[in-house]
């Protein structure tokens, strides 16, 4: 039978693989660097292409899909327009939020874990990547201070960390959860009222209901408040509700709010002994933030070898301090898709007792030893079916390549810079709102010509006073992302929307400055913090208040 490797069109479709003798490797270099040249090098700018609005018109000419092959350059082309106002998150002047710009070296692994399509569901068809995984097991578990039989996955996110670890601990206290399901039980999540808020939207994906999250008062400083946690504990337990998960802050974004495990261990245990419980429930320490961190973990804070300014090292410590409790958690998450400059998506779940990750979804408790190659079947216990080798190969190239010393630096570079918006913004009329904040990230009310005069007056405001407050917050962030209609250099800031409430319920709206960029120096700071409060300047003499769509907030 004729088969079509003359015809033409099939010819066509054969060169945009790459040769079984591999002789057009450099192929995929020229695909690469022709959609890089596509977009003029960036000036001053922390956006790729424009940094006006995206214009979609060219969407259109390619909603049929195409009857034959189409040229390599010409797909590309068309592709590439998708990336236009691309953030670049390598620029000092992206300074919107916690997405790292992505390790060049990172890229180029992950890259040629793409080209070979490995599959670590099982090591036959991922090479040695599997190896990969464990060894960086085996290195975050010691800084979580864990010395037994931990284990742990790559999967999709910090929700993919939280999803393992609720199922996880639904099998402490339902043992039938796997096979009969949770049939008419009401398991509880606990957390407390600043963790993240998807951990709601993980319990509905879990099948326990958006009203199994029990969210626990907090402090100022946001982290637990252990007699809230100690009563809603004695609360659940009598009800004789099932404790699928408490899930604990190791750091959120922008203050690094960190719980003390230690301390809620000892509560767990008191309480749990008392009520006779069978199982202890699961402690999730959500870190996916605060992870590098724990570089400092056995850093001399006397000697200073790397000469950390005083005004930064109390708070590395402090950090230091509280990540060390990580030593009584059940599990832990790192998302390098943090701050760990990998690109998207690229987190690790890891569990102090492997047994309980081997058998998630099996009716007993097992322990999968790894075997011989060829016999290490993960997909048994891990979310995913198919899981992509590049995000581990991303992350050990990236935890080989900087290094303790490169990630310590690096927290502290950002620390430093962090601490100059800090110190200039209010002089042009922003309030900080997080000074008591352990990360570098900071939080301001940019504060507006006619509204309220700061955030505690904004709180206790009419509606229409915190309408005004975000609209104007609103303009001004986009007002800062076009250089202040071109006088300025162009600044991507975060716009929070609801960063709290007011008494009203309205949204409270407030502009983030999280560096990320390893660019960053004191000198950019200080220019780009001055250049932001010019430019409110100019925009407080020019703004008027037009009620429009955009972040309207509606009272609810
Ligand atoms: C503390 C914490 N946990 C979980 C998440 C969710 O992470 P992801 O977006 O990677 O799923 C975030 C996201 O910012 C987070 O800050």
């Amino acid at each position: 039978m004729e088969d079509f490797s003359t015809n033409p069109i099939y010819l066509e479709i054969r060169k945009k693989f790459l040769e079984s003798s591999e002789s057009n490797r450099a192929t995929l270099l020229a695909l690469i660097s022709g959609c890089l040249d596509h977009f003029p090098q960036p000036l001053k700018s922390p956006y790729l292409g424009t940094n006006r609005e995206i214009d979609f018109s060219f969407v259109k000419k390619y909603e049929n899909l195409p009857t034959h092959p189409q040229p390599a350059s010409d797909v590309l082309n068309g592709a590439i327009n998708f990336f236009q106002r691309s953030i670049l998150w390598h620029s000092p002047q992206a300074l919107q939020n916690i997405t790292p710009p992505p390790l060049l070296e990172a890229v180029a692994v992950s890259t040629i874990a793409n080209l070979y399509n490995l599959n670590l569901l099982w090591d036959y068809v991922s090479a040695g990547v599997q190896e990969a995984e464990q060894q960086i097991v085996r290195q975050i578990s010691r800084l979580a201070g864990w010395t037994g039989d931990s284990d742990g996955v790559f999967t999709y996110g910090g929700k993919g960390c939280l999803t393992y670890a609720i199922r996880i601990g639904l099998n402490r206290c339902c043992p039938q959860a796997t096979k009969e399901g949770i049939n008419g039980i009401a398991p509880v999540v606990i957390t407390t009222k600043f963790n993240h808020y998807i951990i709601e939207s993980v319990c509905a994906w879990l099948g326990i209901g958006k009203d199994a999250c029990v969210r626990v008062k907090t402090h100022a400083d946001e982290t637990i408040d252990l007699n809230d946690f100690k009563n809603t504990l004695n609360r659940v337990l009598s009800e004789k509700k099932p404790i699928a998960c408490i899930i604990l802050s190791g750091g959120s974004t922008i203050n690094l709010n960190i719980d003390r495990v230690d301390s809620v261990r000892n509560i767990i245990e008191e309480i749990c002994s008392h009520f006779k419980l069978s199982y202890k429930p699961f402690i999730y320490f959500d870190t996916v933030v605060s992870w590098p961190w724990l570089f400092y973990k056995d850093y001399d804070f006397e000697k200073n070898e790397i000469e950390i300014p005083k005004e930064i090292l109390p708070r590395i410590k402090k950090v230091v301090e509280l990540l060390r409790t990580a030593e009584y958690a059940d599990a832990i998450g790192t998302d390098f898709h943090k701050i760990g400059f990998a690109p998207y998506n690229n987190s690790a779940f890891f569990v102090k007792n492997k047994a309980e990750l081997h058998s998630v979804v099996s009716d007993a408790s097992i322990i999968r030893e790894r075997g011989v190659f060829g016999n290490n079947f993960l997909q048994h216990h891990t979310i995913e079916h198919s899981r992509s080798a590049a995000p581990v190969m991303a992350a050990w190239t990236i935890l080989q390549s900087l290094g303790v010393q490169g990630f310590r630096m690096y927290l502290a570079q950002m620390m430093i810079v962090g601490d100059v918006f800090r110190n200039i913004l209010p002089k042009y009329g922003f309030e900080l709102l997080n000074p008591q904040s352990l990360c570098y990230a900071s939080v301001y009310y940019p504060i507006p010509p006619q509204g309220p005069k700061n955030f505690n007056e904004m709180y206790d405001g009419q509606v229409k006073d915190t309408n005004y407050a975000t609209q104007y917050i609103y303009e001004l962030s986009k007002y800062f992302s076009l250089g202040g209609n071109g006088s300025f250099d162009a600044v991507d800031v975060g716009f929070l929307k609801n960063l709290s409430k007011s008494k009203l319920g309205a949204d409270m709206s407030a502009l983030r400055i999280f560096p990320m960029s390893p660019h960053i120096t004191t000198k950019e700071a200080d220019h780009l913090a001055h250049q932001l409060g010019e430019m409110k300047e100019k925009f407080d003499r020019e703004f008027t208040y037009i009620k429009s769509d955009a972040p309207e907030v509606v009272h609810k």
